[in-house]
């Protein structure tokens, strides 16, 4: 008799992205397509982003870290702060520039994707901000990540980012807070 064993779902918690710095570097980079080492150079910056007070939910299958996802108040000084609310401003989007929390990274390891990893890191960091909005920034063409997003909720506050060279424009995104999924907004708006 053949039996198969499916290996438990990863769990999801609270980890120190400053003590896993590295191993954030290493599932971003795969998740993106990457070689596993390509983003390594990074670790300082990271350790550094890490101390200016970040939530942050790892999924760990045992102790390895599969999938991370974490967020900051955006009214905190963070370096993708500037940018983002000018291009806010200047839409006429001010509002969710304040009182808004910042989702700044999610990602998975692509042999961990299309299992519901994304949405579970995506709604439960959610779930623990205090603020009544999320904003988060992403390349502009279609992806895994724009469609969990906008199943979520998450609707484009300002479109392609219109810097001179720019191939691979962002678009900043924007969900009231508590997250609702498709079916309760549709429910809702009935
Ligand atoms: C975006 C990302 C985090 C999503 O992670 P994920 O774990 O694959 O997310 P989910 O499993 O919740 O959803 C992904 C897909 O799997 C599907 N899915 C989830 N659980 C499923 C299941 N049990 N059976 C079948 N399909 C399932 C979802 O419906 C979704 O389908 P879609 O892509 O056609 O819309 C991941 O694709 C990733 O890391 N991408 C690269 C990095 C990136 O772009 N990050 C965002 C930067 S802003």
């Amino acid at each position: 008799m053949n039996v198969r064993t499916l290996s438990p779902a990863p769990a999801v918690r609270h980890f120190d992205v400053a003590a896993l710095a590295r191993d954030t570097l290493r599932v971003q980079a795969q998740a993106l397509g990457m070689p596993p080492r390509a983003l390594d150079r990074r670790a300082a910056e990271r350790r550094a982003r890490a101390s200016r007070g970040l939530t942050a939910l790892g999924a760990f299958a045992g102790s390895r870290l599969v999938g991370f996802a974490y967020g900051i108040p955006a009214g905190r000084s963070y370096p993708w702060r500037d940018p983002v609310t000018a291009r806010l401003h200047a839409a006429g989007r001010s509002v969710w520039a304040e009182d808004s929390f910042y989702l700044c990274e999610l990602h998975v390891l692509p042999e961990f994707q299309g299992r519901g990893l994304g949405t579970r890191l995506l709604t439960s960091l959610c779930s623990r901000a205090t603020e009544p909005r999320v904003i988060l920034t992403t390349p502009h063409r279609p992806s895994a990540a724009r469609r969990l997003y906008a199943r979520h909720g998450y609707h484009d506050l300002v479109t392609a980012g219109s810097d001179p060279g720019d191939d691979d424009p962002y678009v900043v995104m924007g969900a009231q807070l508590p997250l609702l999924p498709a079916a309760f907004r549709a429910a809702q708006a009935a």
